[in-house]
């Protein structure tokens, strides 16, 4: 499973790149109102030192809006991928941006069936949001292993996207199911490195290693 980064934040996205982990960058609607900043300008910016694939959403509810939005998009920069609602304008986009060789990444996925659709319309990735399906009581990470076992089966090579990842164990339990991708938070990849235990260790590394300086 690979790394991408869910934020417009330039500052985060440089520190995770400088990790040697980063895989690509997911942004939103509501990441990018976050930032102040003015959307096409910040994905100037994002993709002057990012060359993996970019996700920036479409706002228009229409196919023919998302249509005209994401060609907007998509002439930013080459590894722009335009993020279209799981919706059935959605699908109609996505299969207009397919055919136009614009890579495409369905969002708000919350079942099996979506993914299914969208990966038939031509979808390159799909978006399945773990968090928020666990905030209503439901398992996000099951819906990993159904689509991932759905696509395999199938042999459907539109790549799972686990989103909405809010704690380290949706990372790990994501990787397990088959999720090919996991956008994390930078607050989310910062927790991936801690260990009490890690800490520790150095601590007693270096209080030793002082002791042998001043016997
Ligand atoms: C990523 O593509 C999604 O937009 C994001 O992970 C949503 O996360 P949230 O549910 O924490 O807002």
């Amino acid at each position: 499973m690979k790394f991408f980064i869910d934020s417009a934040n330039t500052d985060e996205i440089r520190q995770a790149q400088e990790l040697g982990i980063l895989a690509g960058v997911t942004t939103n609607p509501s990441l990018v109102a976050k930032e102040g900043a003015d959307f096409h300008e910040r994905l100037r910016e994002i993709t002057s030192f990012v060359e993996e694939s970019v996700s920036a959403e479409v706002i228009a509810t229409d196919a023919d809006g998302m249509i005209r939005e994401g060609k907007e998009l998509a002439e930013i920069a080459p590894n722009i991928t335009v993020k279209v609602p799981m919706t059935l304008e959605g699908l109609k986009a996505v299969r207009t941006f397919s055919s136009l060789g614009i890579k495409t990444n369905v969002t708000l996925v919350f079942s099996a069936n979506q993914a299914l659709l969208a990966a038939r319309a031509g979808a390159s990735y799909v978006s399945p949001f773990l968090g928020r399906l666990d905030d209503i009581g439901h398992d996000g990470l099951e819906l990993i292993g159904t689509i991932s076992d759905m696509f395999d089966l199938h042999g459907i090579e539109t790549e799972i996207i686990a989103a909405s990842i809010r704690h380290p164990q949706h990372v790990t339990e994501s990787a397990l199911r088959g999720a090919h991708i996991a956008t994390l938070p930078w607050k989310v990849v910062e927790q991936l490195t801690k260990h009490p235990l890690t800490d520790i260790g150095i601590e007693k590394f270096l209080s030793d290693w002082q002791k042998s300086q001043n016997a």
